[in-house]
């Protein structure tokens, strides 16, 4: 059985631009209820004043700070009801070596790729479970499953939201909550400029790259399917395959495609 998604209440963090607003449209499309969330408050607002009706709520909210996750759940809440859809999309990358990265660079990844949802996940799932109905969406990356290096710290912080994802549908299964982990290839948004880089200049390391919105209808058809995992683009789906072949040889060409990418980078 499908999950309809007409007047879900749909909470997605990182709403303001890229994956997350294309995944706002798009379930403000299939009729849900969106409350859009992310620090630029005025980009949020241009979002619900283009969706142009009463079922977008935006809410400024930095994910990484518990009092304003409290805050714009209780929010959320009050004006929509509980939440019916978590899309934890929020995500950001240092590009650097293990070696040269800088500890608050890897502290704010793993406070924002990984802490942060598990802390959203931790606050309504337990209502999902009482009502035996709900979605857990997880925006993880192709690079969780093979990391690039120089990407090595991100690319760790999405192989544990996939790891969080596999063991948390194991955990739910038969509580009528889904846990869905969809894992994007290399997609045009503001996450390249938006990176940190240390000693690089990295800008993007496929040739074909899909968009935001090419994303968010696969998010929002997983979401309706009620599927466990999808993996995207052409590249993100053949570097999969070829690391269940042969890790040695995935990891090769990796390293070869990493080294084209970011030319100027220290080895070490
Ligand atoms: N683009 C890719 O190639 C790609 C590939 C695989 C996976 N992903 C993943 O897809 C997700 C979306 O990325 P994107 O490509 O759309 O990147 P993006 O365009 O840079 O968008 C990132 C979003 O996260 C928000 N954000 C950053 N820090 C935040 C914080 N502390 N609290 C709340 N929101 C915060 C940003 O909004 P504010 O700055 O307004 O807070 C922005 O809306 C991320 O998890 C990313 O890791 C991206």
């Amino acid at each position: 059985m499908g999950y309809d998604l007409k007047d879900r209440v749909v909470f997605i963090t990182g709403a303001s631009g890229g994956i997350g607003r294309a995944c706002a449209e798009e379930f403000h499309r299939a009729g849900s209820k969106v409350v859009a969330t992310a620090r630029s408050f005025d980009r949020l607002e241009t979002l619900a004043h283009e969706l142009g009706d009463d079922r977008v709520l935006p809410i400024r909210l930095d994910v990484t700070v518990p009092d304003e996750r409290r805050a714009a759940l209780a929010q959320t809440k009050e004006h929509f009801g509980p939440v019916d859809v978590l899309v934890n999309n929020a995500g950001w990358a240092c590009f650097s070596t293990v070696l040269n990265m800088p500890q608050e660079h890897y502290d704010r990844m793993i406070a924002l790729n990984l802490s942060a949802p598990i802390a959203l996940i931790q606050a309504v799932g337990p209502e999902m479970v009482q009502r035996g109905s709900g979605q857990i969406i997880n925006i993880a990356s192709v690079v969780g499953f093979q990391t690039i290096p120089r990407m090595t710290t991100y690319s760790a912080t999405k192989a544990a939201l996939i790891s969080l994802s596999t063991g948390l549908r194991m955990e739910l299964k038969g509580t009528g909550v889904d846990v869905i982990m969809v894992a994007p290839g290399s997609t045009r948004t503001g996450f390249f400029e938006a990176a940190a880089k240390v000693g690089t200049k990295a800008s993007r390391f496929a040739s074909t790259q899909y968009s935001a919105l090419r994303v968010a209808r696969a998010v929002v058809r997983a979401s309706r399917r009620r599927r466990r995992e999808v993996v995207l683009t052409p590249a993100g789906v053949a570097a999969t395959i070829v690391r269940r072949l042969s890790r040695r040889f995935a990891d090769f060409a990796v390293y070869l495609v990493a080294k084209h990418a970011m030319p100027e980078a220290a080895e070490r």
